[in-house]
């Protein structure tokens, strides 16, 4: 009786050479045997001689399915899979026939030989080689995989890290990548690897990305089982991120709400909308507004800080968000950048006691360095929650004009973040069809240094102080939109 010893490297094609060759011959699968070069030839076996001429096609999906199965630990999956080939010859709709017991053996080992390489190609964890001198970088891991699944995962890393040495070395075949030349070897023994400097970094983000509050410790192994952990660095995290999630996730509960992702600002726009009316009396407005919690910004500011000035004024002036100044005072423009306002006012003839001064967002968004606290910008979903308190003075005020000072009033009143160079001067449509002129923030001439720009800004900003004043008198807004 003829017996294959089908070699560990070039598997697939050696065993599809030796199974067209008996099958041409009329070779049934019970005259042969088979086995890999692990395994010795029996006592009384044939060396295989499988040739003969008599054309046989095969279901090009059992192709796909063979050149996958070989590669299974199972010492018969050459067997079976001839087996399953010799029937296929002759029925070839047996191939999707999901009642054969024997299909529904070899697809089981197909999936479990995917899976495996799955895993290969996820937890495999390169330690870097060379030196910082050497032409290209070089990386080796050792890998321990259920099946022979290095020769058909190796193109995956191949076209990943094609411009870098690399090998995997495992108990079965080992893979290496030279100077872009993939070869295989067999037999080598574990190496000891160097400790990789990023390491560390790569446990710190695996803690990071690590959420407790979603931990599922089955789905979590049946997805990196333990049999893996030992060579991935992060593993060693494992047992105390499980011990400390269930008080993590409590604490992340009592936590105040984060901000959703950029991507909600619109449907969170849409909401405050339909929230922003204030429906207290006026004089709680301001209260309120400093019970607000409606996204981080509270947790780190001093106190909101509420809008000021008459309720019936004709002009509101809406700034970004209150300063180090403002958060302390609890008043609007009051620090540097408010003090520049009352100057420029001042030329242009505007009484800010007559207009109602207030921001675009209420707290004071920073990031402590050293003694400071530096400014921070609202982004667009801050910017969507506060909208609701601006709406509501707005409602309350009512005002013939507003003028808004920089790019996160502008967004908030008119929804666009275009930018404030295109658009300073002109008049847009803001909420309940009141018209928002728009301006530089003062704040814009403090970081100017170059002395002629600093005096052409200026000019242009007490341009639109005055237009704002004669607007906020007599707008015909059929002139604007
Ligand atoms: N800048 C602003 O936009 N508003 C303030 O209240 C202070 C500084």
């Amino acid at each position: 009786m003829p017996h294959v010893t089908l070699p560990r490297i070039g598997t697939a094609q050696a065993w599809r050479d030796a199974a067209r060759g008996f099958l041409t011959a009329g070779v049934p699968p019970e005259a042969v045997t088979w086995g890999d070069s692990s395994v010795e030839a029996g006592l009384f076996d044939d060396p295989a001689t499988g040739t003969g001429s008599r054309p046989v096609t095969v279901p090009r999906s059992f192709i796909g399915l063979a050149n996958t199965v070989v590669f299974h630990n199972d010492p018969a999956r050459f067997a079976r899979l001839y087996a399953f080939l010799w029937r296929l010859k002759d029925a070839p709709h047996l191939i999707t026939d999901r009642g054969d017991a024997e299909l529904a053996k070899l697809r089981q080992m197909e999936k479990n030989v995917r899976r495996c390489q799955h895993k290969m190609k996820a937890f495999v964890r390169f330690r870097e080689l060379g030196g910082p001198a050497d032409p290209r970088r070089s990386f080796a891991a050792w890998f321990e995989p259920t099946h022979h699944t290095i020769e058909p995962t190796a193109g995956f890393f191949t076209r990943r890290f094609a411009d870098m040495d690399w090998r995997i070395l495992t108990p079965d075949i080992s893979v290496f990548f030279e100077d872009g030349t993939l070869r295989f070897e067999p037999d080598h023994p574990r190496p000891t690897l160097p400790p990789d400097a990023s390491e560390d970094l790569w446990i710190t983000y695996f803690r990071n990305i690590f959420n407790p509050a979603r931990l599922k410790v089955q789905a979590m192994q049946s997805e990196m089982p333990k049999k893996y952990w030992k060579n991935m660095p992060e593993a060693a995290a494992i047992p105390k991120l499980i011990a400390e999630a269930p008080a993590r996730a409590r604490a992340m509960a009592l936590a105040g709400p984060t901000l959703p992702p950029r991507r909600a600002a619109a449907a969170l726009a849409q909401q405050a909308a339909n929230v922003s009316a204030w429906q207290g009396p006026s004089e709680e407005l301001p209260r309120a507004i400093s019970a607000c919690r409606g996204c981080p910004l509270h947790r780190t500011a001093t106190q909101a800080v509420a809008g000021e000035g008459p309720l019936d004024a004709a002009l509101m002036i809406v700034g970004e968000q209150p300063g180090d100044h403002e958060d302390l005072q609890g008043r609007p423009f009051v620090g540097p950048a408010g003090q520049l306002f009352d100057q420029l006012a001042a030329e242009a003839g505007l009484d800010r006691s007559r207009a109602f001064v207030t921001n675009a967002v209420k707290h004071f968004k920073f990031v402590p360095r050293g003694r400071k606290r530096i400014h921070q910008r609202p982004n667009s979903d801050e910017i969507a929650h506060c909208k609701r308190w601006l709406d509501a003075e707005i409602r309350q005020v009512r005002p013939r004009l507003i003028l808004a000072l920089g790019a996160t009033a502008a967004e908030a009143l008119t929804g666009s973040d275009k930018a404030i160079s295109t658009r300073r001067g002109s008049v847009e449509k803001g909420p309940e069809g009141v018209p928002v002129l728009i301006s530089r923030h003062p704040s814009y001439l403090l970081r100017l240094r170059d002395a002629a720009e600093k005096h052409a800004a200026r000019a242009e900003a007490v341009a639109d102080l005055k237009q704002a004043v004669e607007l906020s008198q007599n707008i015909d807004l059929k002139k604007y939109y």
